[in-house]
């Protein structure tokens, strides 16, 4: 395996986990981006950027929404009046979280996505008040957001052992280090599945049962279909909290890449797509223009009027879900919990082994 420690983790990670492990030596942290994008070349280089930017109509990858900015922004539509999905699966949680605990039992946590790593402290709830052993793997492309909630995770739970993987999910996925409990489980909280579109989906179901062994759980958060009138606001709220997302990820690209994107010269839009079932975020061009990204030699025209994509969010039905992780991937259903309003899911999944 291909890790590096981070550097700055020399107080509280100092020795690989161990069976028996002392207060000082519950937190490793390996960084796997860095090395990965040196030695394969990963899309940091701005190519994406320049596919997107080269296609008709024009669209841009959602992963430029989370610089710094963009990941406090996103923290603030979470706490939005008008996005339902954060309070909606953390109420799914909270009273699922019980059972979850006693059908996985000895079980690690291993969390794509981690951020603030907030609704993982109701799984972490329950499994305490059950007796049973805490070890947590959060991954996350942020070093510095999951090393903040890690410290806060060790200082607010005495008995958890934490190993942090950061780095993409597709690189954390293939060098999972070898389980230290009996069964493990990969949590994909939030509804980023439908961040993805079929082909994409595709391949990360792929990853994760490769990850897992056969009896391991998958336990996936996924937002469903509901009406227009609730989901549009959503992604489009009052305070304009959604529309600085948006906007800020030219805001990102002209730091990133040396441009002069004037982002007065653009407007937010977001719709619900009924047929495919997905709310679709592009940024509308108000005066034509030409931008220029200087490190990626790239120049663009932009049409009054022109709009380019910048995000989907699909939204999902529980047994077509259930059919397909099935089908395609031999994942078999074990629990589904929903909310009084059916908005949204929350399933618990397990592998079975191949049949031959
Ligand atoms: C991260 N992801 C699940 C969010 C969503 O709802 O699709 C991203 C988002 N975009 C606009 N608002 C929230």
């Amino acid at each position: 395996m291909k890790f590096s420690r981070l550097s700055e983790l020399t107080d509280l990670a100092a020795v690989a986990p161990s069976q028996n492990i002392s207060p000082a030596h519950r937190l490793w942290i390996e960084q796997l981006r860095q090395i990965d994008a040196e030695a394969i070349g990963d899309n940091d280089d701005g190519s994406d950027v320049i596919f997107g930017l080269s296609q008709t109509p024009k669209s841009l990858p959602p992963h430029y929404f989370y610089d710094d900015r963009g990941s406090h922004l996103f923290e603030e539509i979470c706490d939005l009046p008008e996005y339902y999905p954060t309070r909606t699966e953390a109420s799914i949680l909270r009273d699922c979280a019980g059972e979850i605990a006693q059908i996985t039992g000895d079980c690690e946590i291993v969390e794509l996505g981690s951020g603030s790593s907030t609704k993982t402290r109701i799984l972490l709830d329950a499994r305490m008040a059950q007796g049973l052993p805490l070890r947590y793997l959060p991954i996350d492309v942020s070093g510095g957001m999951l090393e903040a909630s890690a410290k806060q995770l060790l200082a607010d739970y005495p008995t958890l052992s934490i190993y942090g993987l950061v780095g993409t999910y597709e690189q954390a996925l293939a060098q999972l280090p070898p389980p230290q409990l009996s069964e493990r489980m990969i949590c994909f909280l939030g509804s980023s599945l439908g961040n993805l579109n079929p082909a994409e989906c595709d391949i990360f179901f792929s990853e994760i049962t490769n990850a897992l062994h056969p009896t391991e759980y998958f336990l996936l958060g996924i937002d469903l279909h509901k009406p227009t009138e609730i989901l549009e606001p959503a992604y489009n709220d009052a305070q304009g909290v959604t529309a600085a997302f948006n906007l800020n990820c030219l805001q990102h690209l002209n730091w990133r890449f040396n441009g002069n994107f004037d982002l007065n010269k653009f407007a937010h839009v977001s719709f619900y797509n009924l047929e495919q079932r997905q709310i679709e975020m592009h940024l509308r061009c108000l005066e034509s223009c030409t931008v220029t990204l200087k490190s990626l030699n790239l120049t663009v025209e932009f049409q009054e009027g022109e709009t380019m994509m910048t995000e989907i969010s699909r939204k999902f039905d529980l047994q077509e879900m259930s059919d397909y992780l099935w089908q395609s991937h031999g994942l078999a259903t074990v629990r589904i919990w929903t909310d009084p309003n059916q908005w949204f899911g929350l399933m618990l999944c397990q592998l079975q082994p191949a049949i031959s």
